[in-house]
């Protein structure tokens, strides 16, 4: 077969929304690394690296207030080129986490201690929502806007949630949208609201 200039063009469309599928795909994960493990500098390292022991109090039967514990490439630099890490989430009576978003991971939480209302909304503004006891465990798929609530008056609840990402990253809805500077004629325009509710919801979120 004879390449006119249609079947070419039709090869590079082709080879275009490949190259796109393929920059998508390495956008939306960790990338790959091309050696064992990534160490911060030239020095050898030991075991010790690969340790981290920054969530050994994590297990607090009374949390005074939301408390999240990280274990993100941040806290434990071995965990860089890996895909993963940790957070333990320590919920007192009657608190949230506040809906929020992890732009580059999934999230796999267990219930360790308590219970705890959770839920996520889709792309068609779906919500998913359960109530998990001690044992249970809810995967937030990637990028999608989830909360934990904790509606128990009487007893603190704790998780801990696993990441496929050395830094999944946290975008949190409240403050993204009312604590960044976003106009107040914008937002209030938005939400179908006037200014001087806008400006009560940001002063909420300085407090
Ligand atoms: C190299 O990295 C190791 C492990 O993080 C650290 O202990 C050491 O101080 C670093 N050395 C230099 C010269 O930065
Ligand atoms: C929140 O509670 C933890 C202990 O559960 C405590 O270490 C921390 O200081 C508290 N933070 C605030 C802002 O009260
Ligand atoms: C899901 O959320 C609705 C309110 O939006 C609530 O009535 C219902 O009890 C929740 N379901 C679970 C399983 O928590």
């Amino acid at each position: 077969m004879a390449i006119n200039s249609s079947t070419s063009s039709n090869i590079l469309l082709l080879a275009l929304t490949l190259v796109l599928a393929i920059l998508t795909k390495t956008q939306a994960n960790d990338p790959d690394i091309l050696t064992d493990f990534i160490t911060p500098n030239t020095t050898s390292v030991d075991a010790s690296f690969f340790t981290y022991s920054g969530l050994s109090g994590f297990f607090n039967p009374n949390p005074n207030n939301f408390t999240v514990i990280k274990a993100t490439m941040t806290q434990f630099p071995a965990l860089n080129g890996q895909s993963v890490s940790y957070a333990v989430l320590q919920f007192p009576p009657a608190s949230v986490n506040q809906p929020h978003t992890h732009p580059r991971a999934a999230e796999l939480l267990l219930v360790i201690m308590g219970t705890l209302e959770v839920g996520f909304i889709d792309t068609k503004n779906v919500l998913f929502n359960q109530t998990l006891i001690e044992g249970d465990m809810f995967v937030f798929p990637k990028g999608l806007v989830h909360f934990q609530y904790n509606r128990n008056h009487n007893q603190a609840a704790i998780a801990i949630s696993a990441f496929g990402s050395a830094n999944g990253g946290l975008l949190s809805v409240p403050k993204s949208v009312f604590a960044s500077g976003i106009d107040d004629n914008v937002l209030a325009k938005s939400f179908k609201t006037d200014v001087p509710t806008v400006q009560k919801i940001e002063l909420g979120l300085k407090n």
